[in-house]
């Protein structure tokens, strides 16, 4: 399919969806995969079935997934999550006459996480929708009835208890924000009202092994642009921002709020405590779809969040200025003390301005270093995966999707987290272009 220029980002060159559902067992290798690796990397992203959508955001969700085993890429398939949207694609995406945020009409196109023997595809608008680990879906997971709203797409799986913590956000009140707490056996525990003063797109959020902070930023809901079918969020800056603090433990419901300079943030980085404060680390805009614009004019950079929870103060520091996105860590540091973190960052190249390098941090030393995969090489998120048995925070691989511009296609790259800028450890070429997505995940075998 041809798009034309004049069509928006979203819909052109590998942003673009990819129509085929395509399964194949026979996947060329340069380099040598791991033995350690026996599991799945799969990462969602939006690819509407219409080919069009109104937004990055709004497409449906589609799941690319490589197999590795033995040293060998046993598949690759990518496969459309059978959202009521699969059958019926022009359904209105926000209905406003049923602002139903426990209804299935999810777009399932953010994330894929695995809690509890589940894989579950997530956006945050909705119910998630839980597929096999063959990319099938299996349907809508409301946790046996008991979610009575949305789940975001960014839960936290704690590594000390085992437990997800995640949050549900919507437009009517009181139900601005709900706190979830999901069981390490899968069960939903707890669901507990926040009040915060209006609706607001709430992506993601933090945790630490004794508390969750909520960001409670100024993109806020629009009625207004709704009725339009638009993008219906816009920065608001009289909202103010600011940070929610609550402890962890089970029927806590004091949220202590500091307020901190009117940004945005998608993601963090991860978050921690230390000395009784918590530590923030984030991918900060200085704002985000200001005066009309539903394009991505702003630039995140890496900042630090110091919350003084007793003085009530949070201190704001930039740490770097490079443009930078979709930071990760280690999945067994989530909401812990940290060393190391990974992101796709700008290459800062006249020549090649799009381009993208996985940029490492190395927190205890201030240090970044970066993988730069060549002229027009396009990489998406990359996770990182432990070694097994390894004690080292950085020992282990990063892996992701790699758009190679000159041949319109794509391939899964493995690196070795613990020697940045080295060749990749190994390269699976796939037999079709992945489109740049969001998020995705290492569900180990
Ligand atoms: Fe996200």
């Amino acid at each position: 399919m041809t798009v034309t220029d004049g069509a928006p980002f979203h819909l052109r060159g590998n942003y673009a969806p990819v129509f085929n559902e395509v399964s194949s067992d026979a996947l060329e290798v340069r380099g040598s995969i791991p033995v350690e690796l026996d599991g799945r990397y799969l990462r969602n992203g939006a690819n509407p079935i219409t080919g069009e959508s109104a937004h990055w955001f709004l497409g449906d969700g589609m799941v690319h997934g490589v197999r590795l085993r033995e040293g060998r890429a046993d598949w690759y398939r990518n496969r459309w999550v059978r959202t009521p949207f699969y059958d019926n694609p022009t359904k209105p995406v926000i209905d406003l006459d049923n602002l139903d945020f426990s209804s299935e009409n999810s777009k399932a196109n953010t994330h894929v996480v695995h809690h509890a023997g589940r894989i579950l595809c997530l956006e945050e608008g909705h119910v998630p929708w839980e597929i096999s680990e063959e990319l099938e879906t299996i349907g809508p997971h409301s946790f046996a009835g008991r979610l009575d709203g949305s789940f975001t797409a960014h839960p936290k799986i704690c590594p000390l208890t085992g437990e997800m913590l995640a949050f549900g956000y919507g437009f009517l009140p009181p139900a601005y924000l709900t706190f979830l707490r999901v069981s390490a056996e899968g069960e939903l525990v707890q669901q507990q009202n926040i009040e915060i003063p209006a609706p607001v797109m709430m992506h993601d959020f933090n945790i630490t092994a004794s508390r969750v902070v909520f960001m409670d930023l100024p993109v806020v809901f629009d009625f207004e642009i709704a009725v339009t079918g638009g993008m219906p969020f816009s920065f608001q800056r009289d909202n103010g921002a600011r940070l929610g603090v609550m402890e962890r433990e089970a029927g806590a419901t004091d949220v202590q709020w500091l307020d901190i300079d009117p940004c945005y943030v998608f993601h963090p980085v991860n978050s921690y405590d230390v000395d009784g404060r918590v530590i923030i680390d984030v991918a900060r805009y200085p704002n985000m779809w200001e005066a009309g614009s539903t394009e991505f004019d702003a630039k995140a950079n890496l900042w630090r969040w110091e919350i003084d929870t007793v003085a009530g103060l949070v201190t704001e520091t930039q740490l770097d200025d490079r443009p930078i996105e979709f930071g990760r860590i280690a999945d067994d540091r989530v909401g812990l003390k940290y060393r190391f973190g990974y992101a796709v960052g700008s290459k800062g190249d006249s020549s090649d301005p799009e381009a993208g390098t996985i940029v490492k941090y190395d927190f205890d030393t201030g240090n970044s270093l970066a993988w730069d995969f060549g002229k027009g090489q396009d990489p998406g998120e990359f996770v990182f995966v432990n070694r097994p048995g390894s004690t080292d925070e950085d020992d282990g691989w990063l892996m992701g999707y790699v758009y190679d511009r000159s041949r319109d296609g794509s391939a899964l790259l493995i690196l070795d987290a613990a020697d940045p800028g080295s060749e990749p450890v190994a390269e699976v070429v796939l037999p079709q272009r992945v489109p740049f997505g969001f998020h995705g995940s290492w569900i180990s075998a």
